[in-house]
């Protein structure tokens, strides 16, 4: 997590994959122009994009120059900014495994001295074996005259076995040290802060571990539903989609040890021990550790919207879940015994992100139970989006003769103190790739640990056999069996109001 904000000096050629698609123009293009905008892309870039569609080199720069209208995060767009960033791009057509297109791509690379080669693959995840061993049989894995980087889009396989198995298509044409593994929530800046508020700070660390922690919740409620990705989503849910990447991502950020040194290894050794302490769930344990659910109807934001099942693309008896909680725990010295919650959900009532740390009551109460603060006034949450911040909750004495107790809050907030405009997580991903810094990328052990752990929750779901979930309304927190869920484990959900 070093500052790779150093505009690298060499010249890169990024081929994009998929440069039709919509993350291009939603996320990667956008990312770049705001890159562009602040002076730190290479001076010597070339942007290519491939994809099978029909395009022109114009008509790929005419697509770009629309997508960064729409979806750049600084408006109104410096329009020589744009056309400077247009002028480094160029198309080539072709399919992923026509050999004919990569000696185009190759040829082109050559043709402009591009000799740092970053290939970013974001294409459905079918298409990544197949790029990478047409890379491979292209010889365009490596470069003599400079480095050469595959940056991998998620998901990342669907289970530990085909995680493995892609790790070996991978691991044939390229080295670990030049995959980059992207869960696009590492990129964030409130996300890399928890490390930065943990390791940064004396005053936090010594409180945070079992003996002054009583639990943990982790949150990720969405108010989009599966969009037109239905199709994508009925063989993955929830548990796929999120849980195993970005959900298990801010528990292992939230649960690390201090690493050694900033730099990729010591940080990704220390998130995969977490990883791997996670108590395995598995058969009726793992029944009974884990809630699911399903959206019906239901309004969010004053709109009606239809039920999971009535979409298209989703069989109308499916039983994937579109709404999750797991209660986790660390087996290590500094965890045991602290419940993690986890949840994230599509069509809840509010999109938000946030780490909630609740304390430990005080041992006694002097003021009489009647006057505590809440239950246990202590809770300090890391707020993740969209309100990005930190806020810590505890009790004050109400002004007047008796000693009355309300919940008060002490808040920090990142656009209070820095302002608007907070880079966007593509921006920081793409510049640490170009930069070689894969701290903010996850590492083949570290993602094998991961589905290791969903595959004993997912097993276990299959062996109880197809069921109907639960439903809940859209726009609601969930079902009441959510509540039930953790209530029977003596907590209640924070949902934010
Ligand atoms: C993606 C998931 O990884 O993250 C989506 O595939 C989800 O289903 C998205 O909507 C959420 O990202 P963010 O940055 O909007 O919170």
């Amino acid at each position: 997590m070093q500052a790779s904000q150093l505009k690298p000096d060499v010249p890169v050629g990024l081929v994009i994959f998929g440069a039709t698609g919509d993350l291009t123009a939603r996320k990667l293009v956008p990312a770049l122009y705001q890159l562009a905008l602040a002076d730190q892309l290479p001076d010597d870039l070339h942007i290519i994009g491939f994809a099978r569609r029909e395009w022109s080199d114009d008509d790929f720069r005419d697509e770009m120059s629309a997508a960064v209208k729409e979806h750049s995060r600084s408006q109104p767009v410096d329009d020589e900014v744009l056309q400077h960033l247009l002028g480094c791009m160029q198309y080539v057509v072709g399919d992923f495994n026509n050999q004919d297109a990569y000696a185009r791509l190759d040829a082109l690379l050559d043709e402009l001295k591009a000799d740092n080669r970053l290939f970013y693959l974001a294409t459905p995840p079918r298409a990544f074996p197949v790029i990478i061993d047409a890379i491979g049989e292209a010889k365009l894995a490596h470069c003599p005259r400079g480095w050469t980087r595959v940056v991998i889009e998620k998901p990342y396989g669907h289970d530990l076995a085909s995680a493995q198995e892609l790790d070996e298509v991978a691991h044939q044409v390229f080295e670990e040290e030049q995959i980059y593994r992207i869960d696009h929530y590492l990129g964030k800046e409130t996300v890399q802060n928890i490390l930065v508020f943990r390791f940064a700070n004396g005053i936090f660390e010594p409180l945070w571990n079992r003996r002054y922690i009583d639990s943990v919740q982790i949150t990720m409620a969405e108010t989009i539903g599966v969009g037109d990705r239905a199709g994508y989503y009925e063989d993955a849910g929830v548990i796929r989609d999120i849980f195993q990447n970005h959900l298990l991502q801010l528990l292992a950020l939230t649960a690390m040890e201090a690493p050694v040194a900033f730099n990729a290894h010591a940080v990704r050794d220390e998130k995969v021990k977490v990883l791997k302490a996670l108590h395995p769930l598995t058969g009726a344990q793992a029944i009974q550790q884990t809630v699911r659910a399903q959206y019906a109807a239901g309004e969010v934001d004053g709109e009606d919207l239809p039920g999971y099942l009535e979409l298209d693309d989703v069989a109308t008896d499916s039983t994937t879940e579109t709404l999750m909680a797991a209660e986790l725990y660390i087996d290590n010295w500094r965890w045991a015994g602290v419940p993690f919650f986890l949840r994230s959900g599509k069509r809840l009532a509010r999109r938000v992100t946030e780490i909630a740390v609740q304390y430990k009551q005080v041992p006694l109460s002097l003021f009489g139970a009647k006057n505590m603060a809440g239950e246990a006034p202590n809770r300090l949450v890391l707020n993740i989006q969209p309100e990005e911040g930190i806020t810590l909750d505890f009790g004050a004495k109400v002004p007047g003769p008796d000693n009355a107790i309300q919940g008060v809050q002490m808040d920090f907030s990142y656009a209070e103190a820095f302002g608007a405009g907070t880079p966007e997580a593509y921006e920081r991903l793409l510049m640490d790739c170009m930069n070689g810094d894969a701290t903010l990328f996850t590492r083949s052990d570290e993602v094998q640990a991961a589905w290791a752990f969903v595959d004993g929750i997912t097993a276990a779901w299959q062996q109880q056999g197809a069921q109907q979930l639960p439903q809940y309304a859209c726009g609601s927190w969930g079902p009441k069996e959510m509540d039930a869920f953790i209530q029977d484990a003596g907590f209640s959900w924070r949902n934010p109001a």
